[in-house]
């Protein structure tokens, strides 16, 4: 089978598509011919050697965590999953057997990790992992879903976000960033928004954003969002700067949820504002398979339309990591294998 591989860790142009040998599935496994994979900006920072998870010595890597496709076969021991089946991939590993595997949520597993090789003509993955796709799913539409959606979604719940609550969502036109605009939606909240550039916060506007603020200029933004309200959520992924910006615009007593680090590892925080304003800061890490399966049940009943920007076919998966380093797209970049 064709995969798409990364072959050095220098970003792009480290893209190379090999041949492997066909997967053969364990016991309680499953193959998948991979018709849709998102990519997400996590297999980037792998791609350009900025993750602690991969380096020189594992060496051909295939990543892809957001698989579906059609099961083509089963293990031994799999039960309730037939060749045949139409399925996107929960990419959640966890150990089965910690506090949080027994008790909840599953995605606070003390050895969590992600499932990577969708980014190949066939993936070989945990059979109980796998989400029934509705009649009528498309697997693109379905690809686009996990990652993002979910992280999103596990976001703002922990910031608490409920009907006419404002949410501040600083780059509001990638993956988890419109997610969390959408379902910011679906909850009945109304959102702000920042981008660098106007064309992609058009799109988003058309896709539920109420406040759009372009600019990269952190004053300028804290202005804008202080002209439009005080938000009683904070959605951010990029962490940086926009955590301190996050924290300052928000009223008292709001949360702050931070599930990544685009615009850097680091952050300050103002104790003083945090006490005095009971200010809630939270961490979040992807959402559970539960939350996966409501998200497309969500999609299926046309309450969700995950936005995907442009597919692309296996050889061009370099196309799709440039697009997403050169910040061109709005929503997800997929590959179709
Ligand atoms: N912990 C978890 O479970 C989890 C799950 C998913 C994602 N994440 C993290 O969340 C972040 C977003 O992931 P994603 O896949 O949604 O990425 P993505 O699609 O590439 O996100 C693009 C967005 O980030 C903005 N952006 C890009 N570079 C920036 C920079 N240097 N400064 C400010 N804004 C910048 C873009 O703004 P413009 O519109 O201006 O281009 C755009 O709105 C990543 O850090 C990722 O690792 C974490
Ligand atoms: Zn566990």
């Amino acid at each position: 089978m064709r995969a798409a591989a990364f072959t050095d860790l220098i970003g792009p142009e480290g893209v190379s598509v090999i041949e492997r040998d066909d997967p053969e599935p364990g016991p309680t496994e499953a193959l998948v011919d991979v018709e849709a994979c998102a990519i997400n900006r996590h297999d980037l920072w792998i791609l350009e050697g900025d993750s602690a998870m991969v380096d020189a010595d594992d060496l051909p890597f295939v990543t892809g965590l957001d698989v579906a496709g059609v099961v083509s076969e089963t293990g031994g021991e799999v039960r309730g999953l037939e060749p045949g089946d139409r399925v996107v991939l929960c990419p959640n590993q966890t150990c089965g057997s910690c506090r949080f595997c027994r008790e909840g949520p599953e995605n606070m597993c003390e050895r969590f990790s992600l499932f990577h090789g969708g980014l190949a003509e066939t993936a070989r993955v945990r059979a109980d992992r796998l989400v029934p796709l509705p009649e009528g799913m498309d697997a693109t539409t379905a690809a686009a879903i996990p990652t993002a959606y979910m992280t999103a979604y596990h976001m703002l719940r922990r910031a608490e976000v409920g009907p006419a609550d404002l949410v501040f969502v600083p780059g509001a036109t990638g993956g988890v960033g419109v997610a969390a605009i959408q379902l910011a939606d679906v909850f009945g909240a109304e959102t702000i928004g920042t981008s660098s550039s106007e064309a992609k916060l058009e799109r988003v506007r058309e896709l539920g954003l109420d406040h759009g603020i372009r600019s990269t200029d952190l004053e300028e933004i804290r202005d804008e969002v202080e002209t439009i309200g005080a938000p009683d959520g904070v959605i951010n992924h990029l962490g940086g700067e926009f955590t301190e910006l996050g924290q300052s615009v928000m009223r008292r007593g709001g949360t702050m949820a931070i599930c990544g680090r685009t615009a850097g590892g680091e952050s300050t925080i103002d104790v003083t504002n945090l006490f005095l304003g009971h200010k809630c800061i939270v961490g979040s890490t992807m959402g559970t398979q539960d939350d996966l399966r409501r998200l497309v049940e969500l999609a299926a009943d046309s309450r969700l339309r995950p936005e995907i920007d442009r597919t692309y076919a296996l050889a061009d998966t370099d196309d799709a990591f440039a697009a997403m380093r050169d910040r061109e797209s709005v929503g997800k970049l997929v590959v179709e294998p």
